[in-house]
């Protein structure tokens, strides 16, 4: 994809989406960083050495309707259009529970946040990308989502995760034009949420999402992929 695009991501104020925020920059690409909470968004942007031009930021919570009603609007505003979307912003890898113990609660949160907050903004923003034909949306799933080989434990997160991977394939099969939305598992990365012992750093854990949100016209569409090669549902 060589021509500069306009990119959202999700929960960028730290982890895999702040590094995913800088390398799409690094590449050319105009970045919308957001986060739920200003200040450390904010924050976030300014650690970004390079390439501010092509850097801004707005609050959004996915999980709150009239926040990505704010951002769609001031990106209409700004940009006219959104090209790539990458869903993100995630929480709670609940190992502490079982399904059998679990929290239902938190797991209705965790829903929430990491299949109704991407829900939110695809369908706020899908049809941006339709009438403008073409859009680019990862979605940033798990392994743990996987039904393959899925056993015990991460109960919500897991959960929330399939989900994700059956709305990624939903989703995939009703746009029509240039769109490719992709579910991406970015493997076990240093971060707050994969902990210190994580095998990844961020870059590595990023880059099969930059790939996914790069994609060139006839790319894969509806698929599960970890750096760039597709995995098992
Ligand atoms: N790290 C791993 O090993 C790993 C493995 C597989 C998949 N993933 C996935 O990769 C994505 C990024 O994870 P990470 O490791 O970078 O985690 P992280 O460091 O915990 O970062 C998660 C980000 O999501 C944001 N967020 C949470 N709820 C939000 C909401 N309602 N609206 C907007 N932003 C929200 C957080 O914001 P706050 O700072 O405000 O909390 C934070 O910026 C997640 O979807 C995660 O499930 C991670």
């Amino acid at each position: 994809m060589s021509n500069p695009k306009i990119a959202l991501i999700t929960g960028a104020n730290r982890g895999i989406g702040l590094e995913v925020a800088r390398q799409l920059a690094a590449l050319g690409h105009q970045v919308i960083l957001s986060s739920r909470d200003e200040e450390k968004g904010r924050a976030a942007l300014a650690s970004i050495q390079q390439n501010q031009d092509l850097l801004s930021y707005h609050q959004l919570d996915v999980t709150d309707a009239e926040s990505v009603e704010r951002i769609k609007n001031w990106i209409l505003n700004q940009y006219g259009r959104l090209d790539i979307l990458v869903n993100n912003a995630g929480v709670n890898y609940d190992t502490w529970h079982q399904a059998l113990n679990a929290n239902l609660v938190e797991c209705h949160e965790t829903i929430e946040a990491n299949l109704f907050g991407p829900w939110n903004m695809c369908q706020a923003f899908l049809p941006i990308m339709q009438s403008n034909g073409f859009g680019r949306v990862v979605n940033v799933s798990s392994g743990a989502g996987a039904l393959t080989g899925m056993g015990g434990g991460t109960p919500a997160y897991s959960i929330s995760k399939a989900a994700l991977n059956v709305l990624t394939i939903k989703l995939a099969a009703e746009v029509r034009g240039d769109i490719l939305i992709n579910a991406v598992c970015p493997g076990w990365v240093r971060t707050d949420m994969g902990g210190s012992a994580a095998t990844r750093s961020v870059a590595e854990g990023a880059s099969g999402i930059i790939w996914a949100a790069t994609l060139n016209a006839g790319g894969p569409n509806g698929g599960f992929f970890r750096d760039g090669r597709r995995i098992d549902w």
